[in-house]
């Protein structure tokens, strides 16, 4: 096998990374350096960083990055950014962490329940991927648990914009308010339609469309709440725990071990039968014009 040469340029390259790491600046090998030696993978999970995160600030971002990239696009980079800024080493913002070389925008596929397919919310998926990241993974459970648990949208939002003109409803002028019961985005924008009485596609008078207000507070709220629990600033015990009306299944299947999950069993099951939610209707019905009842 021929040896491999490291070409004057790869060289030149090399030595400007090394330097920049020497100089604490935290640069990756380049690309033609990484050729030669293999890339140097960011650790997994990084460091648990002794920080305290921008609450205020981590709201206001995941509400922008939502009509930017999406639901997970706005949590996992809210909270990311938010990581960038408390690691600066130094006052003047230089002294970079690993935390700037995480390409936020691979959170984008997880919109409408992962590529539209209406499973995990992509709020909850953004918010654990950086627990997990940040070594904090013992708090994803208590994000999803509150999620399901709140009558959303609440009104932290108020008064907001974002950066793309789109303005929040006021809490007054939100159609409906829903507890999902669930982490799954089919059923927590199901429950919000039907309690609301539109469809995805329906807006308020303004012109802003009632799914995108409430997902958009959703994503602001939740990425906040796990910036609160990242913080410290909740007990964590307090933010979640299994409510008493399935606590009792999960008592005893917990220890059977014949299903996966800590989601509501009621949603699906009765202590009779698996429920079928019905759709009411035969195979020859029509599309509605509106559906809005406001
Ligand atoms: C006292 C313990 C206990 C509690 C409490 C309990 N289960 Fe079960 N469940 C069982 C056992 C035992 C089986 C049978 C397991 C098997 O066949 O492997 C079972 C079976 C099931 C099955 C499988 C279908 C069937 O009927 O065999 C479902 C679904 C189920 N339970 C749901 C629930 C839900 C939902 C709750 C709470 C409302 C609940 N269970 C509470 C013990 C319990
Ligand atoms: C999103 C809907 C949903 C939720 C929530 C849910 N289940 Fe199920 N579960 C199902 C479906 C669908 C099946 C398959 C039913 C079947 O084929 O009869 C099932 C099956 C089961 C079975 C039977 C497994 C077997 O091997 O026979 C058990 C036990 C069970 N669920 C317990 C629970 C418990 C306990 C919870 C709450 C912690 C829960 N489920 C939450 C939908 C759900």
């Amino acid at each position: 096998m021929e040896s491999k040469k490291i070409h004057r340029r790869e060289f030149i390259a090399g030595s400007i990374g090394a330097g920049a790491m020497a100089l604490g600046l935290g640069v990756r090998p380049s690309h033609l350096q990484a050729q030669a030696y293999g890339p140097e993978p960011i650790g997994f999970p990084l460091p648990q960083p002794q920080v305290l995160l921008d609450v205020d600030a981590v709201r206001q971002t995941a509400y922008d990055r939502y009509f930017e990239g999406g639901c997970m696009f706005g949590a996992a980079a809210s909270l990311i950014e938010a990581f960038r800024s408390a690691c600066r080493s130094d006052d003047a913002g230089g002294g970079y962490s690993d935390w700037d070389l995480i390409p936020t925008a691979m959170f984008k596929y997880g919109s409408g329940g992962v590529a539209g397919w209406g499973t995990i919310c992509g709020i909850l998926n953004g918010a654990a991927a950086v627990l997990a990241m940040a070594d904090y993974g013992s708090l994803i459970g208590q994000v999803i648990g509150w999620y399901t648990l709140q009558s959303f949208p609440l009104d932290n939002c108020e008064g907001f914009t974002a950066a793309s003109g789109f303005e929040a409803l006021a809490d007054i002028d939100v159609p409906a308010h829903t507890v999902s019961d669930s982490p799954l985005c089919h059923i927590s924008i199901s429950k919000f339609c039907e309690a609301a009485g539109i469809t995805l596609k329906d807006s308020s008078p303004e012109g802003m469309n009632y799914k995108q207000d409430r997902c958009s507070k959703i994503c602001a709220d939740t990425a906040a709440l796990a910036a609160r629990l990242i913080n410290g600033e909740l007990d964590s015990e307090s933010v979640y725990a299994t409510p008493a009306s399935y606590a009792s299944c999960l008592s005893c299947h917990g220890d059977i071990k014949d299903q996966v999950g800590k989601m509501n069993c009621l949603g699906c099951h009765s202590t009779s039968d698996v429920i079928l939610v019905g759709s009411g209707h035969g195979s020859d019905v029509k599309p509605p014009k509106s559906r809005k009842k406001r």
